[in-house]
């Protein structure tokens, strides 16, 4: 597991393949993903609602919920460990120490009948070593770090006696304060106000940075990636279909749902007061188009685009892109 040079992959996920079984056929949440990511660096995944980045993120968590759901193909590596081949008792490890989620919700991972500070204190005392007061002691300045107002009250209080931003900021705490080499956040702040949504993202970026945690950012808003990311991966219907570093994401989006998707952000100074988005609806998962899945919603699209689903194509960098007819050029609309 040496881990000596700066730029290896902590995460590694190939092939993944996430399939839900019910009555109504077989979902393809998640069809075959490849994503790498670095040591230090925020990997966003975008995608409208339901394209599978939760089930991406499940999967590597090994928390899809199953049955219905299943992972039946592909490969989950976290620092050279195949995480997929795992048992159970070494994946809760991993995930209590090397690994932390942040939920949407924040009441689905922190325990309504516990104080926030006890919630904590588990993580300093069990995976940590420390004494039970050391633990709260750590908490509290944990909590600090996530400049929580008063933290050495807050500690005393349950989750419900918490504001929506303060809940958020505890998980925060919590998800960091084992000092994971990676945190999957799934839309971390989409329940918040803007102006505190704003502070919870830098928060996040400043104390992943100190440390040079990985960050696997997970939203389907643009913005956020413009704020928060180094690299992104953009799904669409199960699948990976642009990823590339941020500048040529925003300067030349090759996939046209790519484009969609920036289109759909709002732009100071721009001229128009509606905003465009992308007509029509993602397919059903489990009836997805013989061809390219975006097809029925995609302008460019060509009678190849029907007949079989594209592969990756290179460009320039590490921009790959899953279109036979990448767009070419910059985005100067
Ligand atoms: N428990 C389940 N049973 C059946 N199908 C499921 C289940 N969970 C997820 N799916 C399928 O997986 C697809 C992807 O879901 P997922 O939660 O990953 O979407 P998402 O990209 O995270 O969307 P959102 O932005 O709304 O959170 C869903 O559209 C659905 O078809
Ligand atoms: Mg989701």
């Amino acid at each position: 597991m040496g881990l000596n040079d700066n730029n290896q992959f902590i995460l590694k996920v190939s092939g993944l393949k996430t399939h839900f079984f019910t009555s109504e056929g077989v979902a393809k949440a998640v069809d075959g993903v490849d994503f790498k990511v670095k040591k230090g660096e925020v990997l966003g995944l975008v995608g409208e609602s339901g394209c599978g980045k939760s089930v991406t993120a499940l999967s590597i968590m090994q928390l899809v919920a199953s049955p219905p759901g299943k992972i039946v193909g592909g490969k989950v590596e976290f620092m050279g460990e195949d995480l997929l081949g795992l048992n159970f008792q070494k994946t809760r490890k991993l995930r209590g120490q090397k690994i932390s989620m942040i939920f949407q919700d924040p009441l689905t991972s922190l325990n309504p009948v516990l104080k926030v500070g006890y919630q904590l204190s588990e993580v300093f005392h069990y995976h940590k070593g420390f004494n039970w007061k050391q633990s709260l002691e750590e908490s509290a300045r944990m909590l600090k770090v996530t400049d929580m107002p008063s933290p050495e009250e807050r500690v005393k209080n349950f989750p419900h006696e918490m504001s929506g931003g303060m809940r958020q900021r505890a998980m925060i705490a919590m998800a960091l304060s084992c000092e994971p080499d990676l945190l999957i956040a799934d839309e971390p702040s989409t329940a918040l106000d803007v102006t505190v949504q704003a502070q919870v993202l830098k928060l996040m970026k400043t104390l992943c940075r100190e440390r040079e945690t990985a960050v696997l950012l997970i939203t389907h808003d643009m913005g956020v990636v413009a704020n928060m990311c180094n690299r992104v991966a953009v799904m669409y219907a199960g699948r990976i279909v642009e990823s590339t570093d941020i500048f040529t994401l925003f300067k030349n989006p090759a996939h046209p749902y790519t484009r969609g998707l920036l289109r759909s952000l709002p732009r100071l100074g721009a001229k128009r007061d509606r905003l465009d988005s992308i007509e029509g609806q993602p397919p059903q998962l489990n009836r997805l188009p013989a061809g390219c899945a975006f097809e029925p919603r995609c302008e460019y699209a060509k009678q190849r685009c029907k007949q079989e689903p594209p592969g990756i194509t290179h460009l320039r960098g590490e921009h790959d892109v899953r279109c036979y007819y990448p767009i070419q050029g910059a985005n100067n609309e």
